[in-house]
C-alpha cells in the first residue's frame, strides 16, 4: 500500500483538536455514510468518540469504505433509502420502519444523493427523491429529536454563473436551467435548502447548510464511467487511454483535496456562528480542465494522449466559489495545493488496480 489513509484521518483529527471541536458523546446520524465524503465523516466521528450511525442504500456507495468501521462499537450501519420514512426511538409506526433503541440523536448530517454526471441520466428521479422527500424525511427526524441539521449541497445550485458572479458568492441566486439534463440534481439540492429554511421558519430548526465545490480524494468512485473529472483522468492517465477533454479544456473548475472538506464540515457543525447560514467551502484557485489533464499526465507519467469532445449541454464554464464568508465565520482555508492531493489520490487509484 502506497497510500495511507490514516495518516489523513489523524490529519484531520488534528486540525480539529486544535480549534477545541470534539463530537464526542453526541450521536449522529450520517445519510449517505457508506459514501466518498460521507465515509470520511464516519471515520472521524467513531474517533472522536461520538456513536455514529451511518445510514445508506449503496445506491453510490460502497461496502468498502465503512467495513472497517465495523470494529468499532461506536458505529451502526443501517440500510435503508432516506426517501422512505424511518423513525428513531420509536418501536412502532404506521409508516415507515422504525430502530426502537436509538431514544436520542444530537446530528443529522444529510449527504446521501448520488451526485455523479453520468447518474443525472441514469437515476434522475431517485436523486430527486434524495433531495426533497429524503431531506424532508431527514428534517421530520431532526424534528422529532431536536437535533442540529446540517446539508450538504452544491456549487451546482449556482448553475452556470456569469463573469460578474464569479468567484460565485452565497448571495448569488444562480442560473439554473430547470428542464436541462443537470436539472434533477441542481433543481433537487436548490428544493433541499428550500426545504431547510421552510423548517427553520416553521419548526426553529436548528440547520446549516453547505455548497461544496468539486472535492476529490480517496474513496471517490474510480473509473471512467462514473463521469467526474479527476478520477476519469487519472483512470485513463494509469491505463494510458486517451484523457478525454469536453470543449477546448478552456472551462475552469478548482479542486478541493478531501480532507480540507471534511474539517470544514465539523467547522461549520460546531461552531454556533454558522446557524441558519449557508455557506461555500472549496478552492478557489482556478485550473482550466486543460491544465488539469496536464498536471495529472505529468504525475503519472502516462503515455496518453489527450482528446476533445463535444461539451456537454448546461457545462459550466467557470466554478470557483468565493470563500470570504468561510473565512470570517469559520476561519477556514483549504490548505492542501492540488499537487498534493492529486498525488496521494493516484497513489490510492495505484492500489486499487493492483488489488482489483
Ligand atoms: N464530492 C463532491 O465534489 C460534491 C460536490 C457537491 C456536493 N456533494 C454532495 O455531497 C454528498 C456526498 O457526495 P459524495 O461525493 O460522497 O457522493 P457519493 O455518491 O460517493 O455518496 C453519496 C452516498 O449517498 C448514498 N445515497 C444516495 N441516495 C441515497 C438514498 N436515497 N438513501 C440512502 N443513501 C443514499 C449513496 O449510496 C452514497 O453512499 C452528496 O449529497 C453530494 O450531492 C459532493
Amino acid at each position: 500500500m502506497n497510500y495511507d489513509i490514516e495518516k489523513d484521518i489523524s490529519e484531520i483529527l488534528d486540525r480539529l483538536e486544535k480549534d477545541n471541536i470534539s463530537f464526542n458523546n453526541q450521536t449522529v446520524l450520517v445519510t449517505g455514510g457508506a459514501g466518498f465524503l460521507g465515509s470520511w465523516v464516519c471515520d472521524v466521528l467513531v474517533r472522536q468518540g461520538a456513536y455514529c450511525i451511518c445510514l445508506d442504500n449503496f445506491a453510490s456507495g460502497k461496502f468498502e469504505n465503512i467495513e472497517h468501521l465495523r470494529d468499532f462499537a461506536n458505529f451502526r450501519f443501517i440500510n435503508h433509502d432516506i426517501s422512505k420514512p424511518i423513525y428513531f426511538g420509536f418501536s412502532n409506526h404506521p409508516e415507515g420502519i422504525c430502530i426502537g433503541d436509538i431514544k436520542k440523536l444530537d446530528i443529522i448530517m444529510h449527504m446521501a444523493s448520488r451526485a455523479s454526471p453520468f447518474e443525472f441520466r441514469q437515476y434522475p428521479i431517485p436523486i430527486l427523491k434524495s433531495n426533497t422527500l429524503g431531506t424532508m424525511n431527514a428534517l421530520g427526524i431532526a424534528k422529532a429529536h431536536n437535533a442540529l441539521f446540517f446539508y450538504t449541497s452544491t456549487s451546482e445550485v449556482y448553475g452556470n454563473p456569469p463573469e460578474e458572479a464569479v468567484p460565485t458568492p452565497e448571495t448569488y441566486f444562480g442560473n439554473v436551467n430547470p428542464v436541462g439534463p443537470r436539472s434533477c440534481y441542481d433543481e433537487s439540492k436548490r428544493a433541499g435548502e428550500a426545504f431547510i429554511k421552510a423548517y427553520e421558519l416553521q419548526h426553529n430548526m436548528r440547520a446549516k447548510i453547505v455548497r461544496i465545490f468539486n472535492t476529490s480524494g480517496p474513496r471517490i468512485r474510480y473509473g471512467a464511467e462514473f463521469g467526474r473529472v479527476i478520477p476519469n483522468f487519472i483512470h485513463q492517465a494509469l491505463n494510458d487511454l486517451d484523457i478525454t477533454v469536453f470543449g477546448d479544456g478552456s472551462q475552469t473548475r478548482s479542486f478541493t483535496y478531501v480532507i480540507d472538506e471534511i474539517e470544514g464540515f465539523f467547522k461549520i457543525v460546531d461552531r454556533d456562528e454558522a446557524l441558519g447560514e449557508v455557506i461555500n467551502l472549496g478552492n478557489n484557485k482556478e485550473y482550466t480542465i486543460l491544465e488539469l489533464a496536464e498536471i495529472i499526465l505529468e504525475l503519472t507519467g502516462s503515455n496518453s494522449e489527450i482528446i476533445f469532445k463535444p461539451l456537454p449541454i448546461d457545462d459550466p464554464e467557470r466554478r470557483c466559489p468565493d470563500l470570504k464568508k468561510a473565512k470570517q465565520l469559520l476561519d477556514w482555508e483549504p490548505q492542501t495545493p492540488l499537487k498534493e492531493g492529486l498525488k496521494k489520490t493516484i497513489e490510492w487509484f495505484k492500489d486499487l488496480e493492483k488489488n482489483e
